[in-house]
């Protein structure tokens, strides 16, 4: 029986071959918002493995909305065109679908990458004003961020549908808007941050009145066809932050909204650090997927086959997010097909690559009696028969 992680998964109108995401990464590599050379090769590098779908890094909706001046953007007819290019080629040579992240940093914008420490960048480096729930810094000496007037939200809001717009030109198969890690969204959600005394603040009901409000604007303008998702804090890790309960609670406001699946991380609120495991918050997202029914991602320190596996089979999560894993070995897929006995996909280039093509390398398969080696579809090239 073909492993649970290589089971197809209906989205919408788009069928993931297997349960495997490559989780956003910023790359920290732009210019003006622009993508760079480096995005070619990295998104393009990762699009090729036959993963259940790429998640490529969050985009600026709107310049203040970044977190760093090296962050990508899509707010404009100029980056619009610059990661077309990118979406085109990985769907000409690629055998991955590829979604885009959404995001607005929030009061966590205008910092430094975190290759240059990761601070607030200072007046004479460029700083710009930032927005949040409240003028509440993420901490001492972070910007503090102006209070969001009901005009900021929609503005915010607007930035957010322009994005969304674009992005389904550019032709991205699937959506999903990062309310995690204590960005705006996030901010929004927890009573870390947001201590506005007006309906958008106060209990969770008020907390999440404003994403809500975005996802529902962002899925009517997304293309009806296409699976809109939410990154979200399973947990703030915070004892003063926002609960699995109240994150539940948003969970299945935003089903209600027609949201297609839920990524479910933590933290990001406050700097307190969460114990690290493999699978650490797959916990999160086993409350969240038990009580929506939707199909939800759990993330996090997942490297090893077998635990993503197991995260599967035992109804932990629908699919496994991969991060870090994907950078340090950016075929993981392949790896985890061959371990887990499935099919890999390979573009025609690499088909070579297969283990079934040369098994010794991968087994002691060489003194197995079942096989024998004849030529293949080019006649110089040796295949393994089995008999
Ligand atoms: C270089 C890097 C950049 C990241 N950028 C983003 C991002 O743009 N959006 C996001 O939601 N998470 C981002 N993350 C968090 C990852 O998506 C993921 O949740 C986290 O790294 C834990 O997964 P892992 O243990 O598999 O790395 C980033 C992580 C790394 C390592």
């Amino acid at each position: 029986m073909t492993a649970a992680l290589f089971q197809p998964l209906p989205l919408r109108g788009l069928t993931l071959n297997n349960r495997v995401i490559v989780s956003p990464m910023c790359q920290y590599s732009a210019e003006d918002g622009l993508p760079t050379d480096w995005h070619m090769i990295h998104i393009g590098g990762l699009a090729m493995a036959g993963t259940g779908m790429l998640v490529i890094e969050a985009v600026g909706v709107e310049p203040r909305g970044r977190v760093t001046p090296q962050c990508l953007g899509l707010y404009d007819d100029a980056t619009e065109a610059a990661l077309k290019r990118i979406i085109d080629a990985c769907q000409q040579h690629g055998n991955t679908p590829v979604a885009l992240q959404l995001g607005h940093a929030g009061r966590k914008a205008s910092c430094h990458a975190p290759q240059n420490g990761g601070r607030p960048l200072a007046e004479d480096e460029g700083a710009w004003p930032t927005i949040g729930p409240s003028a509440v810094p993420f901490g001492p000496d972070w910007h503090t961020p102006a209070e969001m007037t009901r005009s900021d939200m929609d503005d915010v809001i607007a930035a957010h549908v322009q994005a969304t717009e674009r992005a389904h030109r550019v032709g991205f198969a699937a959506l999903e808007i990062h309310g995690a890690h204590g960005y705006l969204l996030s901010s929004f959600l927890s009573p870390l941050a947001n201590r506005r005394g007006d309906a958008y603040g106060g209990d969770n009901a008020g907390r999440m009145r404003f994403p809500l409000e975005l996802f529902a604007t962002v899925r009517a303008a997304w293309p009806a066809d296409k699976p809109l998702g939410m990154r979200l804090n399973g947990t703030d890790w915070d004892d003063a932050g926002l609960s699995n309960e109240d994150a539940i609670a948003f969970a299945r406001a935003l089903k209600d909204l027609g949201c297609d699946f839920f990524d479910v991380t933590g933290g990001g609120n406050s700097m307190v650090r969460p114990p690290l495991k493999p699978g650490y918050q797959a916990p999160f997202a086993q409350t969240i997927k038990q009580a929506t029914g939707v199909p939800t991602m759990a993330v996090g320190m997942i490297r090893d086959p077998q635990i993503a596996e197991d995260l599967i089979t035992t109804g932990q999560c629908d699919m496994v997010a991969i991060a870090r894993g994907f950078l340090y070995e950016p075929r993981w897929t392949w790896r985890a097909a061959h371990e887990l006995g499935a099919e890999g996909q390979y573009p025609p280039q690499y088909a070579r690559a297969n283990p079934k093509l040369w098994p010794q390398a991968f087994s002691d398969a060489d003194d197995d009696p079942n096989i024998t080696w004849e030529p293949g579809a080019a006649p110089h090239i040796m295949v393994p028969k089995r008999s």
